[in-house]
């Protein structure tokens, strides 16, 4: 009997498997909620080949990211470098359901931090929301896939399937929560945190050949540490 993968196994196998996984351009709902806050520290949480992270050291952050693939972090910190940003990123390869942040943030940001294998996502923003500084925000941007129809055509493609009874599907769907189940799952104190934004935003996106384009939801959660 073959074990399944661990999650930093699964990861680095989906990095390998192609020299550049994602477009290399920070997620479009990241950067719009972004733009509205004041540059300060970041912690980026699963930020894969550094996309987010890059754009957020150009806004004038200083950023921590972290993610469990050592080969996607290598790539963030070489895409750094070579626009010149190297030193306002540290980059930090770590399954973070074992890591406990240092120091302290103004922004705590996570571009669809999902998963197929486990990933104890709700313990890990817990956590750290913990490092904001007061009047720090916690940035959530996730995908929202109430039915099979809410996926991008090359999202399914790529999980191997099209049936939407698919139960591998069905359970990926299930773990991604909507904006209002993230906020309760959370369940962070309202005396000491504000709920800034909480919805369901759509937009355009082209799929990973540069043609093919879908109509998508990205859940926002945006909270802020009174
Ligand atoms: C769907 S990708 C999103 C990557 C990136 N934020 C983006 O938007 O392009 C999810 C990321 O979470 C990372 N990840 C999954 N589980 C993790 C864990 N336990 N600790 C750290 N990173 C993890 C993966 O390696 C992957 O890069």
């Amino acid at each position: 009997m073959t074990e399944s993968p661990t999650p930093a196994e699964h990861w680095e196998s989906q990095y390998a498997e192609r020299a550049q996984r994602w477009s290399g351009r920070v997620n479009a709902t990241t950067a719009d909620v972004v733009r509205t806050l004041t540059p300060g520290d970041a912690l980026e949480l699963g930020c894969g080949e550094g996309g987010d992270a890059v754009w957020l050291a150009e806004q004038g952050w200083r950023v921590t990211a972290v993610d469990i693939s050592a080969t996607a972090v290598a790539r963030g910190a070489a895409g750094a470098a070579s626009r010149g940003i190297g030193d306002r990123v540290t980059w930090v390869s770590h399954d973070l359901s074992t890591w406990a942040p240092e120091g302290e943030f103004d922004l705590v940001t996570a571009s669809f931090f999902h998963s197929t294998v486990e990933l104890a996502r709700t313990e890990i923003l817990r956590r750290a929301a913990g490092r904001l500084r007061p009047g720090g925000h916690l940035l959530l941007v996730s995908h929202v896939f109430e039915t099979v129809a809410d996926i991008p055509p090359w999202a399914l493609r790529h999980h191997g399937t099209v049936d939407p009874d698919d139960p591998a599907l069905q359970a990926h769907m299930k773990a991604l929560l909507t904006p209002s189940e993230e906020v309760t799952a959370l369940a962070l104190d309202p005396t000491h945190w504000v709920v800034v934004t909480q919805e369901i935003r759509t937009r355009e996106a082209t799929g990973p050949d540069g043609a093919e384009t879908a109509t998508v939801k990205d859940g926002v959660v945006l909270l802020r540490r009174r």
